[in-house]
């Protein structure tokens, strides 16, 4: 969506300041030996305190109020027995509705003891997604989001998934601009309007550059051996630049 009053700025800062605090408690309650299914209902619990909705329940039916995804699965794992154990990288997408209003983020988290080159991956990762923000700008090419976070993932020798983009949200939660390349495209010539409202999701990887879908029909996997981290915000392209709303201010 592009926003156009304060009054939508507002419902989209709040629904922003839900999820991400929801994400925040995710990953602060997150221990060996629970259950996805257990990290989940307390999300989704939390969602239910503030009035919001879990989107992708909502939009998908997908099966749980949050995506946790674990090792070698890379996006849209379904919450359930699966126990999350010391070493795991383990990502949490919370995304949800709130009066007619969408906001989506998403964090990897690695549970302790983990190995030097899991805690550099997701120090990257968050540097990757701060590259592609600081692209922003109103009046500018939308592909130089993914022409810088490509030229970051290069310069460290990663690789980023290409089958998995960033995306308009607002009034939906995947709409207008519609598949934002977190690497560069060339051919996408599209200008990134003023008030516009979407996300910027690296999927960065020591050595994959592609998902495939498990049989369940809903959970992305990699190569297993491969780690891959996600870090996604969602923001406003405002004229003194890029207003990050998934914050938990
Ligand atoms: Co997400
Ligand atoms: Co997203």
């Amino acid at each position: 969506m592009t926003v156009s009053d304060t009054a939508e700025l507002e419902k989209l800062r709040g629904i922003g300041r839900i999820v991400a605090r929801v994400l925040e408690a995710m990953g602060k309650a997150l221990e060996p030996g629970m259950t996805t299914a257990e990290l989940d209902a307390l999300g989704e619990k939390m969602l239910e305190d503030a009035g919001a909705r879990s989107a992708p329940r909502v939009m998908y039916d997908f099966p749980g109020g949050t995506c946790i995804s674990i090792n070698e699965e890379v996006a849209h794992g379904i919450p359930g027995p699966r126990v999350i154990r010391a070493g795991d990288l383990v990502n949490i997408d919370v995304s949800a509705e709130m009066d007619g209003f969408f906001s989506d983020t998403g964090s990897s988290f690695a549970v302790p003891p983990v190995t030097k080159q899991v805690e550099t991956l997701c120090r990257d990762g968050k540097r990757a997604l701060w590259e592609g923000i600081r692209a922003v700008r109103p009046g500018g090419p939308l592909n130089e989001i993914g022409r810088r976070i490509e030229s970051f993932a290069t310069k460290n020798n990663y690789q980023l998934i290409r089958n998995l983009a960033s995306h308009g949200v607002g009034r939906s939660l995947h709409e207008e601009p519609k598949e934002i390349a977190t690497w560069h495209e060339p051919r996408d010539r599209r200008v990134i309007k003023e008030g516009s409202v979407f996300t910027v999701e690296p999927f960065l990887s020591t050595a994959s550059d592609w998902v495939e879908q498990a049989d369940d029909g809903w959970t992305l996997f990699a190569d297993p051996g491969n780690l891959t981290v996600q870090y996604e915000h969602t923001l406003v392209a405002t004229k003194r630049g890029p207003l990050v709303l998934t914050t938990v201010h």
